[in-house]
């Protein structure tokens, strides 16, 4: 392959949006940032230059980062943040990956704003699977805040509630018309009557996940999370924060302006959230200007759980791999919302208790507690004084969940907190059972792995029970993000064949914030992480 330069700054960009003139963290001063093109098993070299006042890092998300942890981006996980003034210069090659991926800031809630397309061609010659499309666009969701998102989180924090509504959703950063002041504010892709385009979905969500369907068009699902999937068709699909998504539409309609909409899916009995849709157009040449657009009558409501089954039955594996049909590793995790009695990152005299207290969230019953350094450089350096590696391989307590009904919560239903590590050991071939529960509330959990994608061989409805629980070893969906289902369980696998120290935690940017996460030491023999080189010269400190 070959090397591709990328000279990132992050810098504060003025935008008037829905009637305000904010100045928002961008890359490079633009709102979705800069498209990252390369092909498969190219190296990719991006030299990040802090111009702001706030930190920063870029996670590659859905890059695997072999042997490269050092460049994968959560801050205080594998690095320290990038401060302001400070250049740090990420690398890594894209061993065997292609397709649509994303970047997006991983310090604080700046990836609100902070993110773009990471885009792999496959490698010269190599053909897709499918008839390439007239032309292919790239269609990022998001959500839009008119404060300052730094402070937002810290203010969350301090409160321990839950997270305001984002002010707009937005499809490549216009809010579309059904906002205020936003009439003109609106992506639109210009269609010739009869061709077929390839539209690169990309869920850059901060704390919603989102349905998106054309007007009268069928998409056909050609990939999912950068990996070719059987070419399922449907009328609308589904992405969470961290899922990406390749579907062909054709313009096979009458000639004229159609709204390309997303819109909230919440499967929490009580989120709150807009229930608006984002509008762009689809637009055939040759329409009217400025016609009306015809809506998306598609779109599901806010809390139709089973058209995101539909969607999810739908996602097989092209490229049959190698799924693990042997486990060393079996580990059992429950994914849970609660009102906690000593809130994780509360201090101990705001404590509540139940109905009343403070939020979190938890795997296993613990919190995760963001140290104050790098867990990977402190790994490498042998020092153990700021994490510990007891992450129970299963829940300290069960919640008591029964199918998706949120139940009068136990007198102590309280996480733990920490920064709980778990090791794994290189090369075994992994699984996990995410277990969605909760005191509060049941929601559907984008969960993200770093440094792998992970086959899904099973999921369902309910508590997972191995006697009736069905899994499919043949073509499951290879994936980085998988969407446990609200009150259901999802089983992934996976071999740990990269080293290094990867976060998995729920892409639900508040859920994060209430410590729903966990970091995986994949290691090497005896001592730590001994096959990954050394850390970059640049490595910023904490
Ligand atoms: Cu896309 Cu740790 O995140």
């Amino acid at each position: 392959g070959s090397t591709r330069f990328y000279d990132f700054k992050v810098q504060m960009l003025e935008v008037n949006k829905l009637c305000n003139t904010r100045n928002i963290v961008t890359i490079n001063q633009m709102y979705p940032g800069p498209v990252v093109y390369a092909q498969e098993d190219d190296r990719v070299i991006v030299k990040l230059t802090n111009e702001t006042p706030y930190n920063a890092t870029i996670h590659w998300h859905g890059v695997r980062q072999i042997l490269s942890c050092w460049s994968d981006g959560p801050s205080y996980i594998t690095q320290c943040p990038v401060q302001s003034g400070q250049t740090f210069t990420y690398e890594f090659t894209l061993v065997k990956q292609k397709g649509t991926l994303f970047w997006h800031a991983h310090f604080s809630w700046l990836r609100a704003t902070v993110y773009g397309a990471l885009i792999i061609y496959p490698k010269t010659g190599v053909p897709y699977p499918f008839k390439y499309p007239y032309e292919e666009h790239t269609i990022i969701l998001g959500e839009y805040w008119q404060q300052d998102l730094v402070q937002l989180e810290t203010s969350v924090k301090a409160s321990g509630g839950s997270a305001p509504i984002a002010d707009a959703y937005t499809i490549n950063g216009h809010p579309g018309p059904n906002y205020n002041c936003s009439a003109n504010d609106v992506y639109k892709i210009d269609v010739v009557p009869g061709k077929t385009y390839m539209l690169r979905l990309i869920g850059a969500l901060l704390n919603m996940e989102s349905f998106f369907s054309i007007a009268n068009h069928k998409l056909t699902i050609v990939e999912a999370d950068g990996q070719y999937t059987k070419p399922f068709t449907t009328d609308r699909v589904m992405l969470g924060p961290g899922q990406t998504l390749n579907v062909l539409v054709t313009a096979d309609q009458k000639i004229g302006r159609y709204s390309m909409a997303m819109g909230p899916y919440m499967s929490a009995q009580n989120a709150l959230f807009q229930n608006i849709t984002s509008i762009a157009y689809f637009q055939y040449l040759g329409a009217t200007p400025n016609s009306v657009a015809l809506p998306a009558s598609l779109l599901p409501r806010f809390n139709d759980n089973l058209a995101v089954k539909t969607v999810m039955d739908g996602l097989k594996c092209l490229e049959m791999g190698q799924v693990p049909k042997e486990i060393d590793t079996n580990l059992f995790i429950t994914i849970g919302i609660n009102v906690n009695k000593c809130g994780s990152k509360t201090p101990k005299q705001n404590c509540q208790g139940v109905n009343g207290g403070v939020m979190a969230a938890s795997m296993n019953n613990n919190s995760f507690i963001r140290p104050n350094v790098s867990i990977l450089q402190a790994y490498y350096d042998h020092i153990n004084a700021h994490f510990t590696e007891d992450f129970p391989g299963s829940p300290l307590k069960f919640y008591d969940f029964v199918n998706g009904a949120p139940n009068s919560a136990p007198n102590n239903t309280g996480s733990t907190n920490g920064t709980r590590t778990k090791v794994i050991e290189y090369g075994s071939r992994v699984q996990l059972i995410l277990q969605d529960t909760g005191t509060v509330t049941t929601e559907n959990h984008p969960i993200h792995l770093h440094g792998y994608s992970f086959y899904v061989v099973g999921y369902g409805s309910g508590n997972y029970n191995p006697q009736t629980a069905s899994f499919n070893l043949v073509d499951p969906p290879y994936m980085n993000t998988i969407g446990v289902p609200v009150g259901g369980w999802a089983a992934i696998r996976f071999v740990a064949d990269n080293p290094g120290v990867w976060f998995m935690h729920c892409h639900l940017e508040i859920h994060l914030t209430w410590g729903l996460s966990v970091a995986l030491i994949v290691k090497n023999g005896q001592g730590p992480l001994e096959t990954l080189p050394h850390p970059p010269a640049d490595m910023p400190r904490c």
